[in-house]
């Protein structure tokens, strides 16, 4: 083939690959979110309006929105949760936000999917501490809701399959595009100052991004906490172990999802890390055998705040009024 063939041909594969397409992607490890597709626009608000409600709880007081306060990225900010009669929750409540992004739900995955998940909260005696069948009779007691699950699932009897696939549906739009990050991964090379961009390379090259990286900059594997050096803690928890009931599981968790990570403080599956800072240093320390400066430090939290994206944003759901039907809460059972 002579040179000029050669050329042209090569001219043709480039431009096919670059026709049509959007601008080119930066080849990073962390990739953008984008903005949620809305299928079933109806089924997302009655999720949101479950989400808020909480008569989905034995107290009456206790909504998912409690604990994952969407004004507050998705998270409670406390070490662990506060449930049913104060009780003290065994772990840190990770954040709604892009959890539809996860590869499975919970910090040892025991949940495989968003609706799986949704069950959970509702039943559980130190969370919301009703149960399926009373959460039922609640809402089949209030008409306005009798209608709205008549009108998206087409039925006359409200089920708790269709409760926690509304909130799913609901938490699949709970993703939080645009982020600086973001835009400049998608080539506005002035979104992020020259500290942050620093931050980000030292991010690169000592070896988070082995575990935090895709579109959540984490979410998509389950990691041991402290390979180079063993984490201290006091919490119970024991990883994936719970689940796979392998050794090797042990003290395996889900890696968090960084993005927002600015918001939903405090850091860790025990909450024991108050600050950004605070987490990066053990991170270098235990998972890469690596003491950051104070200066490096700080750059790859700079870093880190411009992962927070666009939070959610709506009207605030108005719940229909309970009826003379409508089982009574029981705050202080
Ligand atoms: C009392 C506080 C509390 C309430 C109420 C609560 N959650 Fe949670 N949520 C948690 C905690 C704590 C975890 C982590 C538990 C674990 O990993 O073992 C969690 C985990 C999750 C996760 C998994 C996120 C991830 O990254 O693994 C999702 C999704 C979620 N909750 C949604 C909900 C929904 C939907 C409701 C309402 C039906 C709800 N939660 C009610 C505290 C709460
Ligand atoms: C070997 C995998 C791995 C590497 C490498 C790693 N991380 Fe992590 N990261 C995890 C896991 C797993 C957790 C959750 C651990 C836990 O709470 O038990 C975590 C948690 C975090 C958290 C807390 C997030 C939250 O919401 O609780 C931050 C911040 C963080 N990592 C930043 C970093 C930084 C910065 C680096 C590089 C210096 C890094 N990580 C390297 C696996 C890793």
């Amino acid at each position: 083939m002579s040179k000029r063939v050669a050329l042209s041909v090569l001219a043709g594969i480039v431009l096919a690959s670059s026709a049509g397409s959007a601008p080119a992607l930066a080849a990073e490890p962390i990739q953008p979110i984008e903005p949620a597709k809305i299928m079933s626009p109806g089924m997302v608000e009655l999720g949101k309006k479950l989400f808020f409600d909480p008569r989905l709880s034995k107290s009456g007081f206790i909504s998912c929105n409690s604990c994952h306060n969407l004004s507050m990225g998705g998270s409670d900010n406390l070490k662990t949760s506060i449930g049913h009669n104060w009780q003290q929750g065994p772990i840190n409540a990770p954040t709604v936000l892009n959890s539809s992004l996860n590869v499975a739900q919970f910090w040892d995955g025991r949940a495989l999917t968003l609706q799986d998940q949704a069950g959970g909260p509702i039943a559980n005696p130190g969370e919301m501490a009703s149960t399926h069948a009373l959460a039922i009779s609640v809402l089949q007691s209030i008409p306005a809701y009798v209608a709205e699950f008549k009108a998206v699932f087409g039925r006359e009897t409200v089920t708790i399959a269709e409760v926690t696939q509304a909130i799913a549906a609901f938490e699949e739009t709970l993703v939080t595009p645009n982020s600086r990050f973001d835009k400049w991964l998608k080539g506005d090379k002035g979104a992020l100052t020259n500290a942050e961009l620093e931050g980000y390379e030292l991010f690169k090259d000592s070896g988070c991004t082995a575990c935090h990286n895709g579109s959540a900059a984490g979410g998509n594997t389950f990691q041991k906490m402290g390979v180079v050096e063993p984490y201290q803690s006091t919490s119970p928890a024991e990883g994936r172990v719970a689940v796979t009931k392998e050794e090797a599981d042990r003290f395996n968790f889900k890696v968090p999802t960084l993005r927002n990570v600015e918001m939903t403080y405090p850091y860790f599956h025990d909450g024991e890390a108050a600050t950004l800072t605070q987490a990066v240093d053990t991170m270098g320390r235990i998972q890469l055998g690596r003491k950051f400066t104070e200066a490096e430090n700080a750059k790859i939290v700079a870093f880190l705040k411009t992962l927070t994206g666009d939070q959610p944003d709506f009207k605030l759901p108005i719940l229909p009024p309970s009826t003379d039907a409508t089982p009574r809460p029981r705050p202080f059972d």
